[in-house]
This record gives C-alpha cells, structure tokens and sequence, in this order.
C-alpha cells in the first residue's frame, strides 16, 4: 500500500536556477522562495554555497538568504562544497546543509573536482561544524542510477557512498537521478539496496524528467515506501556539469498525482502553479510542468 502523506522538498530556486543562462537577480529568487514557502512547502533549497567561478548563477546565495521571509515550519537548505561554503550558509542563516557526493568517480570529478573519497574527507569538518551548531545535514548522491561520463552506475555503489554519508551523520539522504535515465523497476532496486544501508524513512528520491521517466519514477519509489521526494516548480532546471540533463520533475504534476492518490501534502497546489507561472514568466519561457500549465489555462 501506499504512503498516507509524503514530504515534498522544493529544488527550483537552487537545482532549477543554477544552470540559468541569463542572470537571474536576487529579488526574483527572492520572490520565488517567498511564493513557494508561503505555498506551504515543509523544506525548500534556496541557495548554494560554491565557487561563483564555477557556478555564477548562485553567487547571489547571501542576499536571497537575507531578503526572504522566514516561514515558520519551512527549512530552508543550502548546497556546500567545503568549509568556506559552510562558513557562508552559517552566517546566512541556512537551517539545512546539504553536502553532495556522487555514486560515480568520474562524475564527482567534473562536479567538485576531487574523487568521491576526497569529497567525503572534506565533508566531514562541513559535517561536524553544521551538528556542533544544530543544523540539519542532508546527503545529496548525485548520479545513482547512471553517470554522463561513466554510464552504468550499480547499486552497490550507491550503497557504498550512502554508507559513507551515514557515517558523516546525515539526517537524510537523497538518491538522485541527475541525468533523468532511470526507469521504474531499476529505481526501486536501487531503493532497496540504499535502504539497507540507512532509514528508508529518511531516503529521498531526486528525480530529473529528461527520459519522461520521472513521476512513473515517483510512483514506483511509493510502492517501495520512500516517502520524500524532490521537485522543481515550472520543472525548471539541469545541472552544469551533465549536460543536456534537463529539469527536475515539476512540482506541479508531482502535486497533482499526489492529491490524485489521496496522498497528503500540506502544499497548496494553485500558490504553486502561480508561483510557476511567475518565474516562467519571468524567464520568457513556457513552464515545463504539465499539470501547471493546464490548471494556469482553466
Ligand atoms: P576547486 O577549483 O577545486 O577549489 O573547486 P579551490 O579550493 O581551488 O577554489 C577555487 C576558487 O573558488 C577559489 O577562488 C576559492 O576561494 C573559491 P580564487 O582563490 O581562485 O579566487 N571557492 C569558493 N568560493 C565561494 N564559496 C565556496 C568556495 N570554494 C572555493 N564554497 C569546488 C572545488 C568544490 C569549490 C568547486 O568544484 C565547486 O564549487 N563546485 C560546485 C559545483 C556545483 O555546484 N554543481 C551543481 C550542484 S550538484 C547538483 O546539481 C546535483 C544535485 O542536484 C543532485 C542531482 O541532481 O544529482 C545535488
Ligand atoms: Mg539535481
């Protein structure tokens, strides 16, 4: 049977901005958080804490942290490379960080430039200092089902990295699809093998839509009993270093199935099509949420 509720973690304005081409300024980030909180989202990544060399779109990280409104009951989390990334979210007020490994070598190499064991040695000051200050840490495994350089990605290596990850005392770990090629029985067994490694309450499922693969994805992660599950609004987004990887799935039609199976979210599903419609708006483009665009046109 089904989950009776779900958490949904709001990604478009970390996930779905980063790989903007025109510059996005502070305030329309900072309008978009605000819509999504007030939307009623429990968790929303709204910044990143990176080398602006690499990532130029999410060097305006402080500001949208310090103009936002803080919603009561809304986390607010932070991507963080090393401890100068740490030090930044700290100061900006970050309640969740996020450290971010990949299940490929070849993949943590272009991303962070180092190999996933040196990833992991890094993370573990970033991992210490957010416990010592009460912070949330969050796992991020990129490229659990397969990696642009590398192809083929097994389960055994997810597993490995979750591992690691749980020893670095992540609170919850996220089982991430960068490249969008997973299909439903692959994605619960990779589920599987990760959740003998770690809660399974506490495992998240982090899909991209590029194979259209995303929300058959979702519904395949359900009947296995993850009960977490990232989304982008307007289905925004990539990431820099896998190319022709198209957004995260879009809130939107995820909400939608959800209230389809009498699934709780707590979210507001039309504060989210507005929320979408603004930021495509804003980008002059046509939201990639399917759902969203059709309940805009009633
Ligand atoms: P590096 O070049 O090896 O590091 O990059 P470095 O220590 O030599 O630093 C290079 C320069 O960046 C230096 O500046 C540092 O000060 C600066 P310079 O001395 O040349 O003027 N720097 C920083 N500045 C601000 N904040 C920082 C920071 N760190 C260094 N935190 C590094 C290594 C990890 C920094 C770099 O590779 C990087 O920032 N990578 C981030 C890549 C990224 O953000 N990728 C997208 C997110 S992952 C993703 O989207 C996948 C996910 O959604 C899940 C999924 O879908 O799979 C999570
Ligand atoms: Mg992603």
């Amino acid at each position: 049977s089904l989950p009776k509720s779900v958490k949904i973690v709001e990604v478009g304005p970390r996930d779905g901005l980063q790989n903007e081409a025109q510059t996005i300024s502070a305030d329309v980030k900072i309008e978009l958080v605000n819509r999504l909180s007030a939307a009623g989202f429990p968790n929303v990544e709204a910044a990143s804490f990176v080398s602006p060399k690499w990532v130029p779109q999410m060097a305006t990280s402080a500001d949208v942290m310090a103009g936002i409104a803080r919603r009561p009951g809304t986390i607010y989390s932070a991507l963080v490379p090393n401890m100068k990334g740490f030090e930044a979210a700290l100061a900006a007020g970050v309640d969740e960080i996020v450290i971010f490994a990949a299940a490929s070598e070849a993949f943590s190499q272009k991303n962070i430039n180092c190999s996933i064991a040196e990833s992991i040695a890094r993370f573990r000051d970033v991992a210490a200092e957010a416990k010592r200050n009460n912070l949330r840490l969050r796992g991020a495994l990129s490229c659990a089902f397969g990696c642009p350089y590398q192809g083929a990605v097994s389960a055994d290596s997810v597993a490995d990295v979750v591992q690691r990850l749980r020893d670095l005392g992540c609170d919850e770990i996220d089982i991430a699809d960068t490249i969008g090629v997973a299909t439903p029985r692959h994605v619960q067994a990779v589920m599987q093998r990760a959740a003998q490694e770690f809660p399974i309450a506490q495992l998240s499922g982090h899909f991209h839509d590029t194979y259209g693969q995303a929300l058959a994805n979702i519904y395949a992660s359900l009947e296995v009993g993850i009960t977490i599950y990232h989304a982008s609004v307007a289905g925004l987004g990539g990431c820099p270093y896998a190319k022709g990887a198209t957004g995260n799935v879009a809130t939107e039609d995820v909400l939608y199935m959800m209230k389809g199976l009498g699934i709780e979210t707590g979210i507001e599903l039309d504060a989210v099509v507005d929320a979408g419609q603004f930021i495509s708006h804003h980008l002059g483009r046509k939201s990639a949420g399917r759902a969203g665009n059709a309940l805009a046109a009633k």
